[in-house]
């Protein structure tokens, strides 16, 4: 939803440029708007862009790199195959990776075609929130609009999202629902109303406030550290048993892991990956989850509850050497029963 109000914002106002008033007009008729999108775009940006009337056929998928952001190169490229209405969706945090777009070469690329620039940033905006990591979404201030998740890293509960639109009045002009019987409030007061999809909601915003209020700016910015900290440390304890690989670069807090004994071809080290991850969820200590991406089948890793520390990675990485040390002499010679455990 906050992706869909980010770009509900970015779709009225790039044909309000145009000479075109959605409010006024609809959609039917309008002139074409292109979305130019990393090709590793997230799945509920491209929900979004449908719920808003984007087919495929408006969709540029740009080419991305090893951890998922989009090459400048082959935007600046895709950018001068269309002229008229753009918007470019960049990305803060790959859902596997945790990479970000390069934002301080893709965003004035886009400015200079007069596209409007979302970024999808729901865990890896947060990256913001710590010094240490700040540079790695360096430069994503120049954008438009950006959707964040509360229900990830602050780890406020389902469901607490928040849109964030540069143009107030662009967000309003898209966004506003007004009657009579609602009144318009206190002088200056803010109608939440005019914002967001939902004219009644409950009071998301209250969980936000108290989780802000108990952590404060500190512990927020110490609890991102740390769990990027523990990504890196389990990265290094990992990297240490034959046999695992780590995909991605460790930046943030993910990790994309395969399995899989020397020699093994794609095939074999992907059903690897699949015993292990189905050892360690049988174990049902830890949880990891499965995912392709880039042509492998990874175990996913996202740390990401506040609780987890250098012990908790401790007792994974043991869990998920564990699984793998079952899983590998049960993949080397098939038939051998379940009974036939590995050291
Ligand atoms: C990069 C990214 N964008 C969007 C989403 C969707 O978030 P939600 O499930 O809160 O709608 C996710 C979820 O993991 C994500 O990682």
């Amino acid at each position: 939803m906050a992706s869909f109000v980010g770009l509900a914002a970015a779709r009225s106002e790039v044909l309000l440029r145009a000479g075109w008033d959605c409010a006024r007009d609809g959609l039917f008729g309008a002139p074409p708007v292109t979305v130019y999108l990393g090709a590793q775009a997230h799945a509920s940006v491209l929900a979004a862009l449908r719920y808003l009337g984007f087919g495929e056929r408006q969709l540029i998928a740009v080419d991305s790199d090893e951890q998922g952001g989009m090459r400048p190169a082959s935007l600046a490229q895709a950018l001068r195959r269309t002229d008229g209405p753009a918007i470019v969706v960049g990305q803060a945090g790959h859902i596997h990776s945790g990479g970000f777009d390069p934002f301080e070469q893709t965003i004035p690329l886009a400015r200079e075609r007069g596209a409007w620039v979302h970024v999808d940033g729901a865990f890896g905006l947060w990256a913001r929130a710590a010094p240490a990591l700040s540079a790695l979404a360096s430069g994503v201030e120049l954008a438009d609009s950006w959707a964040v998740d509360g229900h990830k890293w602050l780890q406020i509960p389902y469901d607490s999202g928040f849109a964030i639109v540069r143009d107030g009045a662009a967000m309003q002009r898209a966004m506003a629902i007004s009657a009579s019987y609602l009144g318009t409030g206190p002088r200056d007061a803010r109608n939440p109303s005019n914002y967001v999809p939902e004219l009644s909601r409950r009071a998301r915003g209250f969980a936000v406030w108290a989780v802000l209020q108990a952590l404060g700016r500190h512990g927020v910015r110490e609890m991102v550290e740390r769990h990027c900290r523990c990504a890196r440390e389990l990265g290094q304890r990992l990297l240490q048993e034959p046999g695992i690989r780590v995909l991605n670069r460790i930046e943030l807090n993910q990790l994309a892991l395969t399995f899989g004994p020397t020699g093994a071809s794609q095939a074999e080290r992907d059903a690897c990956t699949r015993q292990v991850i189905a050892a360690l969820q049988r174990e049902n200590r830890c949880f990891v989850s499965g995912a392709s991406w880039s042509g492998h089948w990874i175990m996913r890793v996202s740390v990401i509850s506040h609780y987890t520390d250098t012990p908790q990675m401790e007792a994974l990485a043991a869990a998920i050497i564990r699984a793998w040390r079952c899983a590998r002499p049960r993949q080397q010679a098939p038939g051998s029963g379940p009974g036939s455990r590995g050291p």
